[in-house]
């Protein structure tokens, strides 16, 4: 089949709030914006809870205690410079969501409503505080649709459902990229002057995620094909509150507004482990103790989740500040939370490593932060890092936004000071013959054939019970072994559906491929680790190790497959690391 190709100065990666708001700052230039899924449909319409800002609308906040919590929250290993503009700039962000229309909730008086969030407090850690901005418990599905609409205003030109395969890097340039329209099997060439990336995380390498089914590395996978290292792979968040089993999201602001964590007997079993913060400490904190009661057998009737319990709440305030998750519940599991406790265990939610990246969204690709001139990553598929070890709720939505932004002001400035960069006559033939051999059936090495639903099954049921919450060595090289057969049984992979037309046979061998690649990368840089940090949590090294480990680690796929790691120091600007108690 043909390649058709374009040419548009920036090509954008994901089409989440990290895409869009950049696409907004590039307002005027020649910009696409690629996306595996309509726009409306992408993961950050999945955050519930709020976007945090220090707008003080409820209690007294500062800009400063958000950035203190945000990197005490992170376990000392987020980068300070970086989180100050995070906290600084989210407040400017949230007024011009609100410029644009954004639904938020109110407080009587009209202004934006804010709510509690785990591991946010007033005064460097005294008590819970109240800075989340909300639209009852769809604030990322509005900052969706807000951002999508300014798009369309500006004429932002979209390229919906087209699957990015490959990134195009010329002379030491980042030349463009490969994408399949998902619709007709065509592949496209297109070539840039700058290509971002924000193509959203990777949970569904776990069995029990709140992850869509779209969230499969596909950019991190993408970039480290490409030569680029990805960043504490180490560090993925688990999220206290999953519905039991299927692990759909219960917004942790249903804790904000009150909601009680229980086991089996009854207790308020954070009151043991956070005294303070008790249901609002950080989430890696809650989900360790979590999992501590079931060990310790004091799960509901012994079984493997807790209870979160709303009912205190009343219906009104359910009803009007957490109205999703009460659908949620209802749908999927058939109970009211009005009247009953939700059966919640700890769900697979958010990475906190990727493609790494300085303050502007430029990706740097060794440990004296050089760039590659014209990549740019931002969200949750790259690490500034704003995060380090351990993500505070409410903060995806800052960084998306924060971020992208800054990545589309300095596009903005690259594509104005450069030409278009040369490219290689046969760009994207290699990927086309690959793509073909997959669809027809010609792959594998004669084996026997594997079916992709096998594989990835096998993958996740495995990550979860030896690379999640809790880790040994003995479990991850165990689990580096399962890797290890698992890729090769990937050689043999054969797809049932051989036509063109919206083909998810092949899209979900890819998939597979990106899956494969970051939970390789996640399990090597969890073994290196020799300590534990957020929601890194070794059992053979239970403490933090700052004369060791204060670093980020930078992993290199060699050319003969196997994993190196280069490491690279925190930057601490304000807040010297302490321990860590809530
Ligand atoms: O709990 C939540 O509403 C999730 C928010 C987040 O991950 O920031």
């Amino acid at each position: 089949m043909a390649l058709v190709y374009h040419q548009h100065e920036v090509v954008i990666v994901g089409a989440g709030g990290a895409g869009l708001m950049a696409a907004l700052a590039l307002r005027g230039r020649d910009v696409a914006v690629l996306s595996k899924l309509h726009p409306v449909r992408s993961h950050t319409g999945a955050a519930q809870g709020g976007i945090g800002a220090a707008l003080g609308n409820m209690e007294e906040d500062h800009w400063e205690w958000h950035m203190f919590d945000t990197v005490k929250g992170s376990d000392y290993l987020a980068d300070q410079d970086a989180v100050e503009i995070l906290a600084r700039e989210a407040v400017e962000t949230v007024m011009d969501l609100e410029h644009w229309g954004l639904p938020f909730s109110r407080t009587p008086e009209g202004k934006i409503a804010q709510r509690k969030f785990g591991g946010h407090t007033k005064e460097y850690g005294k008590e819970a505080v109240r800075r989340s901005c909300y639209a009852a418990d769809r604030t990322g599905h509005m900052i969706l649709q807000t951002c999508y609409q300014q798009g369309i205003r500006h004429q932002v030109k979209y390229y919906n459902e087209y699957m990015v395969v490959e990134l195009l890097v010329e002379s030491g340039r980042t030349a463009g990229v490969v994408a399949v329209s998902i619709a007709d099997g065509q592949l496209h060439v297109f070539h840039a002057k700058a290509v971002l990336f924000a193509t959203g995380g990777f949970g569904r390498m776990y069995e029990v995620t709140s992850n869509a089914h779209a969230l499969t590395g596909d950019g991190v996978a993408v970039a480290w094909q490409a030569g680029v290292p990805i960043e504490d792979m180490e560090f993925f968040q688990f999220h206290p509150t999953g519905i039991y089993r299927l692990g759909i999201l219960i917004t942790e602001g249903a804790r904000g507004e009150g909601g009680k964590l229980l086991n089996g007997k009854g207790e308020r079993f954070m009151e043991r482990y956070a005294p303070s913060m008790l249901d609002l400490a950080p989430r890696d904190i809650i989900s360790r103790c979590i999992y501590r009661e079931l060990r310790e057998g004091r799960g509901i009737h012994g079984q493997g989740y807790v209870h979160l319990d709303l009912t205190h709440l009343g219906a009104k305030v359910i009803h009007e500040k957490l109205p999703d998750i009460t659908d949620f519940v209802r749908t999927y599991l058939g109970i009211d939370p009005v009247k009953e406790p939700i059966p919640v265990q700890p769900t697979a939610h958010y990475a906190m490593g990727g493609i790494p990246t300085d303050m502007w969204g430029r990706v740097v690709v060794d440990e004296k932060n050089k760039i590659l001139p014209g990549f740019y990553a931002a969200g949750e598929c790259a690490c500034v890092s704003v995060h380090g070890a351990n993500r505070l709720g409410t903060n995806s939505l800052v960084d998306i936004l924060v971020f992208g932004r800054r990545a589309g002001r300095d596009i903005a400035r690259y594509v104005g000071e450069n030409e278009y960069p040369p490219l290689a006559p046969h760009a994207g033939e290699a990927t086309g013959e690959r793509l073909a051999r997959l669809r027809e059936g010609r792959n594998g090495s004669g084996g026997r054939a594997e079916s992709v639903a096998d594989l990835r099954e096998t993958l996740q049921r495995e990550m979860m019970e030896k690379a999640s919450v809790f880790r040994t060595s003995g479990l991850l090289a165990q689990m580096s072994e399962k890797l290890f057969e698992l890729r090769q049984r990937f050689q043999n992979v054969v797809i049932q559906d051989r036509s063109t037309v919206f083909n998810t046979d092949l899209m979900e061998a890819l998939e597979l491929g990106f899956l494969l690649d970051v939970a390789e990368a996640t399990v090597a840089a969890a073994l290196a680790r020799s300590e534990s940090r957020g929601a890194h949590f070794r059992e053979d090294f239970p403490q933090r190790d700052d004369q060791n480990w204060l670093k980020h680690s930078l992993a290199y796929r060699g050319a003969d497959g196997k994993i190196e790691f280069k490491y690279k120091p925190v930057t601490i600007t304000r807040f010297e690391p302490k321990e860590r108690k809530y």
